[in-house]
């Protein structure tokens, strides 16, 4: 069966690819269950806009009839390819891009599981996409998934909706049912301040409203679904706004020429415009826009381009280069909103990699304002975020970066968390607007600094930081250092987490989070006390290592000296000097540490101390202070 048959492509096969080239492009992403037939939509659109190749159908025809469910009929949902979780398991588990277009359009939908699990994977399908299909099952009407796929669309900043209600020929093609459910969508629509939305009866099963008009709905007199997707108007708001480019790369392949290449994301350019470069302000004028086919006399939003400048200035992968006369802020602090995807919780005041466009940087989220039922769009109170739920919360950087509001332009205001030790995204966000009060909070100099004081005290400060299980040894070492260094006249403040928890931290409990934000606010104090030129010495389970890398990065290099003082559990078990041991496997005591709570060893400790039973406290003790007096602290 030949199924391509287009005749300019047999005849002229330049001026078909002309024509195909000058095309308008729409990207959409379709949400919809597992069981709202969304595969069968997809493979319908493919099959019906005539473009499967012959090779792929036959293939197809042979595939249906092994493992598809209709019988000796072709089973659409088998065209969507890379789905073999999907086939096996009857869920799709990640979003797969297809290619397609017609005499009018190209297309690209990006094709995500309906799935409550997978948030993260609609989310990485929409952020791209200028319209969303959201599928209805016409026997079920508007469900909680509808609606939480309708947020989600709204929240990444898609405008155009079509609601495809599906299975019309399960509810003998009924109006009434349809009717219904356009005005409970429009309602819920309306809320979400989704303006653009299209109704579209249809039978992805059977082809009806697919792309041709349904004989059986004569009710029904508007657009198919492939001629909505065809003629849809997409706001062009990124290409009419201003100009915008995150550098990928500093093109240098001599000395005569030195180019910035990247993506524009946003406006247009000619030579000859004054462009300004942030986060440092540096201005300059374009003078040539170069391309692998040879330099541009304009380029605009979505080219990859390698721009030369006028001026040599300093600019580096991550910087933007942006128009001169409206260029993005620079902030380091933000309200923004967050879709958390990871199975560990997000742990307000944990240092997380935040990316923007080309850039990384170091980010702490606060406590979430307040989380969102995405069902009832109330807002809720929330201590933290789990998998899939969605938040406003405040997010400070270690740098102030570029950016615009997600809501004006999707890729300078939208960005990912990842997990500094396990590399994977664990969430995605969208800058609101930049957070005042950080202008208004300036760095004060002071005459007195780190150096002189640590001159005056006649010793080098550092932060010694022991840590291990409850029971391990740490305060029984700690404090015999303490007094060995007080001995020798040198100036310590050991800071201990029974005692930090009886005043400045007593508000804290023993949750993953609590434990985060005790340590957090351990580790300022510590930082201010080496600071103030004394040698520190803090004893706290510190359980995670992302909270002990924190705590390390807030000083210099050689000032963080990490002691893991390892008894590993039986011994600190059998020790157990509070009985808290006991007391958490009888179950009187939740979230114990070794127990029912988790903790990280060190990978790599300056000092390794093996307190399971050999060795003394007192040779423990001695070994951290000639470890001191090894690296200067003291002479
Ligand atoms: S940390 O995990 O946040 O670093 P921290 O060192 O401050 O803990 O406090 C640990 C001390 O609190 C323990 O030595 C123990 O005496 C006491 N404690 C009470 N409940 C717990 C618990 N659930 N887990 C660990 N320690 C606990």
């Amino acid at each position: 069966m030949a199924h391509v048959h287009d005749e300019l492509l047999e005849r002229d096969i330049e001026a078909y690819l002309g024509r195909h080239e000058n095309k308008s492009m729409l990207r959409f992403i379709t949400c919809g269950s597992v069981d709202d037939g969304k595969s069968t939509l997809i493979g319908r659109l493919l099959y019906d806009s005539h473009l499967i190749f012959e090779d792929q159908l036959v293939a197809l025809e042979s595939d249906s009839r092994k493992v598809g469910t209709q019988g000796d009929a072709i089973d659409f949902a088998l065209l969507v390819d890379g789905l073999v979780a999907e086939r096996e398991q009857g869920i799709t588990i990640d979003v797969a891009y297809r290619f397609f277009s017609t005499e009018r359009r190209k297309f690209i939908v990006a094709d995500t599981p309906g799935h409550e699990q997978y948030t993260r994977n609609m989310v990485t399908g929409a952020s791209t996409a200028d319209l969303a299909v959201i599928l209805i099952d016409a026997r079920k009407g508007v469900l909680t998934q509808t609606r939480r796929h309708s947020y989600l669309v709204s929240l990444l900043g898609i405008r155009e909706v079509v609601v495809a209600v599906n299975k019309m020929d399960l509810v003998d093609w009924s109006e009434e049912t349809f009717r219904s459910i356009e005005t409970d969508y429009a309602t819920f629509a309306a809320e979400l301040g989704i303006d653009n939305v299209t109704c579209i009866p249809l039978s992805a099963l059977l082809g009806d409203n697919i792309t041709r008009p349904s004989v059986e709905m004569d009710w029904y007199s508007g657009p198919t679904l492939l001629e909505t997707l065809e003629t849809v108007e997409v706001a062009d708001d990124v290409i009419n706004g201003p100009f915008r480019m995150p550098v990928q790369w500093v093109n240098r392949p001599d000395h005569t020429f030195r180019g910035f290449s990247g993506q524009i994301v946003g406006g247009r350019i000619q030579p000859g415009d004054p462009v300004r470069v942030l986060p440092s302000g540096q201005t300059s004028t374009v003078s040539r826009i170069v391309t692998a086919d040879g330099d541009l006399e304009e380029a605009v939003a979505g080219q990859s381009v390698t721009i030369a400048l006028d001026d040599e200035i300093d600019i580096s992968r991550g910087d933007v280069i942006a128009s001169g006369d409206a260029p993005p802020a620079v902030a380091d602090q933000f309200e923004c909103q967050l879709v958390w995807m990871s199975d560990d919780e997000l742990l307000p005041g944990r240092p997380y990699l935040l990316k923007i466009g080309t850039r990384t940087v170091t980010a702490t989220v606060t406590r979430p304002k307040y989380s969102i039922n995405v069902n009832t769009l109330e807002h809720t109170a929330a201590a933290a975020l789990e998998l899939n739920e969605i938040g406003a919360c405040n997010i400070s950087l270690d740098r102030a970066i570029p950016f615009d509001p997600y809501s004006e332009n999707r890729e300078m205001g939208g960005f990912i968390l990842i997990d500094r030790f396990t590399n994977a995204t664990v969430g995605a966000g969208m800058l609101n607007f930049a957070l005042r009060r950080a202008d208004n909070i300036h760095w004060q100099s002071l005459a007195v600094d780190k150096a002189s004081r640590s001159k005056l005290n006649m010793q080098r400060p550092v932060m010694v930081w022991f840590t291990g299980l409850s029971g391990a040894g740490k305060s029984t070492v700690a404090n015999l250092v303490e007094r060995r260094l007080h001995g020798l006249g040198l100036r310590t403040y050991l800071l201990d987490g029974d005692n930090v928890r009886h005043g400045l931290n007593r508000d804290l409990g023993f949750t993953d989070a609590d434990r985060v934000e005790n340590i957090r606010r351990v580790a300022e104090v510590g930082a201010l006390m080496v600071d103030a030129g004394l040698i520190v010495l803090s004893s706290f389970i510190s359980p995670f290592r992302a909270e002990r890398l924190m705590a390390r990065e807030l000083l210099d290099d050689g000032e963080f000296i990490e002691v893991f003082v390892d008894s590993g559990l039986d011994a600190a078990e059998e020790r157990d000097p509070k009985g808290l041991y006991a007391k958490a496997r009888r179950g009187e005591l939740v979230n114990f540490t070794g127990i029912d709570s988790p903790y990280e060893p060190p990978e790599n400790p300056e000092i390794h101390l093996d307190t399971s039973g050999a060795v003394t406290p007192e040779d423990s003790a001695l070994k951290v202070v000639d470890y001191l007096r090894s690296v200067g602290v003291f002479d």
